[in-house]
């Protein structure tokens, strides 16, 4: 029977892509393949102290019992989350709990944005962004950051790109997956352009935890811009992506502020999409999960310590924050990826999944301890000479 379905339903799917046929075709005959590209911290080990999560979720479940909802998330969790960003300011009424980062951004869209109009995100980018605007109507327009400058952002080409239609400005610092951390000068250029042209800021901090340099981690929400939505939550932080915990703190100017918490507050009540107990965890969450939070910091540097102790002597842009590398190669990408999985059993994605051109590969140096040495070994024989890999 015909019937009527949105672009979105009717134009899903497509032909498999071959990376992915052929990971299919080995999984299919047993083998096992070492995934360099989920980034899955508890398929390592890494979980939240599950007896602590098991008392915090006990008394979360007795605090919840009776159902009482507030259209911006429980003003107990929303205090802690204030509480986490310290002297950055963001007051419990400036904040909106969330069920993850990726509802905060169709949020923030919906908040912004009429059908048609446009959001400037990084290029390289993130690959979930693009359903999450067509789901929202709205446009994905690019600015560069540029891999020979450690991927900073190019702010003329950010302001070059902005038209009638751009309703803001989309920043991933630390980015996934180029490693980026966006400096103070960076920042304060960014708010300027903001400014100018009167646009709203997207601040995407969940790699924000993870920083491999010696200096605190610089926010947008410290500089002057008009508006500001930083985002976060518990999925990359605490390693509790199914607790599906997430929020935005909104600040800027005064009036600006009030507006968009108003029209949040309608967004989010229309739904009331986060579970309540999983809200009422949140103080806990933070306040017992500080030592754990400090060995899973410790343990991911110490993957990507070896991951680039195998990749020595290889030109590519050390990541200063997150989970993620990127690394120029030689070779067509595409072949290149194929050989990796082929031989070595490793997926690793080509660059253009990300709009990265022209030949690169992208993997997470997030691995087994014990195997990461060898299975970088092998990717540091792709790249050096791809062919006899
Ligand atoms: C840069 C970035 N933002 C957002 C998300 C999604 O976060 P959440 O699990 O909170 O929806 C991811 C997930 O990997 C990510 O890499």
């Amino acid at each position: 029977m015909a019937m009527f379905f949105s672009d979105f339903a009717a134009n899903l799917g497509g032909p498999t892509n071959p990376l992915y046929a052929l990971h299919e075709q080995l999984s299919t005959q047993g083998h096992n393949i070492v995934d360099l590209v989920r980034g899955n911290v508890n398929e390592h080990g890494i979980v939240y102290p599950p007896e602590i999560l098991q008392e915090i979720l006990m008394r979360a479940a007795d605090l919840a019992r009776v159902y009482r909802p507030d259209s911006l998330g429980q003003l107990a969790a929303r205090e802690a989350i204030a509480q986490y960003y310290g002297t950055l300011r963001i007051p419990a009424e400036q904040i909106l709990i969330t069920p993850g980062t990726s509802v905060s951004y169709w949020y923030c869209f919906k908040l912004l944005a009429e059908p048609g109009d446009e959001m400037l995100c990084p290029q390289p980018s993130y690959p979930l962004f693009d359903y999450i605007a067509r789901l929202a109507g709205v446009e994905m327009t690019h600015y560069r950051l540029v891999e020979s400058r450690q991927w900073a952002i190019d702010l003329n080409y950010v302001e070059n790109q902005i038209t009638s239609r751009t309703r803001a400005i989309i920043l991933i610092s630390p980015h996934n997956p180029t490693g980026m951390v966006a400096d103070e000068q960076q920042l304060q250029g960014l708010a300027e352009i903001a400014t100018r042209h009167s646009l709203a800021i997207i601040s995407d901090e969940v790699f924000g935890e993870f920083l491999f340099g010696p200096d605190a981690f610089p926010r947008i929400a410290a500089t002057d811009a008009p508006l500001v939505f930083t985002l976060n939550g518990f999925s990359k932080m605490f390693a509790l992506p199914g607790m599906k915990i997430g929020w935005m703190g909104v600040t800027g100017d005064t009036a600006l502020v009030k507006k968009s918490m108003s029209a949040l507050e309608l967004i989010s009540d229309t739904f009331l999409p986060v579970n309540e107990m999983a809200q009422f965890a949140v103080p806990e969450v933070f306040n017992r999960g500080q030592n754990f939070l400090a060995r899973y910091k410790e343990w991911v540097t110490e993957c990507r310590t070896a991951a680039l102790a195998s990749l020595e002597g290889i030109a590519f842009a050390r990541p200063r924050g997150g989970f993620y590398l990127t690394i120029p190669i030689s070779d067509d990408e595409e072949r290149a990826a194929r050989s990796l999985l082929e031989k070595s059993r490793i997926l690793v994605h080509p660059g253009y999944f990300y709009d990265i051109s022209p030949n690169h590969l992208v993997m997470t140096f997030i691995d087994e301890p014990d195997s990461l040495p060898a299975h970088f070994a092998e990717i540091a024989v792709c790249v050096r000479s791809p062919l006899l890999s």
